[in-house]
């Protein structure tokens, strides 16, 4: 029996060292912590959601793939009713807003205990904002496609001594940089299709912060090192 985890989860699991014990955050059907036990990746796996029907479901799923017994599940809001015995949170499928809720009423994961895996659906660079204002360093991150989107998984850590990011890097984080994928100027172009058009649109109204990430942005490729990034890829994976 195949477990049917999506790309998207697949590329959150490829951030689990072995011997994590994870915190599956906003589990759903608890398909990325059944596949983290199964492949022996994980060492425990704590599976919460804020409703108790995915939670129900996640239930069944463990128990249909023989891991009932080694996962603990709680019906939580965010960190708020687990345990703090594990080393990583994932929290996928969720925007922005969600995880820095999440985030803002748990300060005890500021600490080197724990790193993060966020693969976030929404305000994506609110998310790197949040996370770089408050001590997160994004140690990696990578861009994948899944059906027709494209998506980032983030793995950050408590680093509070590191700078923090331009307001440019909050749409393009210098961690996707580090070992580009070959979505990465798809990833880019689309992130500067977007900007222009909401800064345009704005015209006088026009963010600051996103007129500036707009400039950042646009120099980038002025560097040689990144001239691949010219290069839209128009691969869409159907
Ligand atoms: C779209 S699903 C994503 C499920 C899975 N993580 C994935 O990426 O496929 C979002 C899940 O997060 C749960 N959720 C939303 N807000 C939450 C919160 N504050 N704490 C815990 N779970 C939450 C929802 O009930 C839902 O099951």
């Amino acid at each position: 029996m195949r477990i049917p985890l999506s790309k998207r989860l697949l590329a959150c699991c490829n951030y689990i060292s072995p011997g994590d014990r994870v915190a599956d955050i906003g589990c759903d059907h608890g398909y990325l912590g059944i596949h983290l036990l199964t492949q022996g990746i994980a060492s425990s796996v704590i599976a919460a959601d804020v409703n108790e029907g995915p939670l129900q479901s996640a239930m069944r799923n463990a128990a249909k793939f023989g891991v009932r017994d080694k996962m603990a599940f709680y019906l939580s809001d965010g960190v708020r009713n687990i345990p703090r015995e594990f080393d990583v949170m994932v929290c996928a499928g969720m925007g922005a807003d969600t995880m820095v809720s999440i985030l803002e009423a748990a300060p005890w994961l500021k600490s080197s205990n724990y790193r993060l895996v966020l693969q976030c659906q929404s305000k994506t660079p609110m998310l790197r904002q949040y996370l770089s204002e408050n001590g997160w360093r994004i140690m990696e991150e990578s861009v994948l496609r899944d059906g027709r989107f494209l998506y980032t998984v983030m793995d950050a850590e408590y680093r509070p001594e590191h700078p923090r990011l331009s307001v440019g890097e909050y749409y393009f984080p210098p961690a996707l940089l580090e070992n580009p994928a070959k979505e990465l100027p798809e990833y880019y172009h689309r992130l500067l299709f977007s900007l222009r058009r909401a800064v345009t649109n704005q015209k006088e109204n026009a963010d600051p912060q996103m007129a500036a990430a707009l400039k950042e942005l646009e120099t980038l490729t002025d560097d040689p090192a990144l001239d691949f990034l010219k290069e839209e890829n128009h691969d869409n994976g159907q």
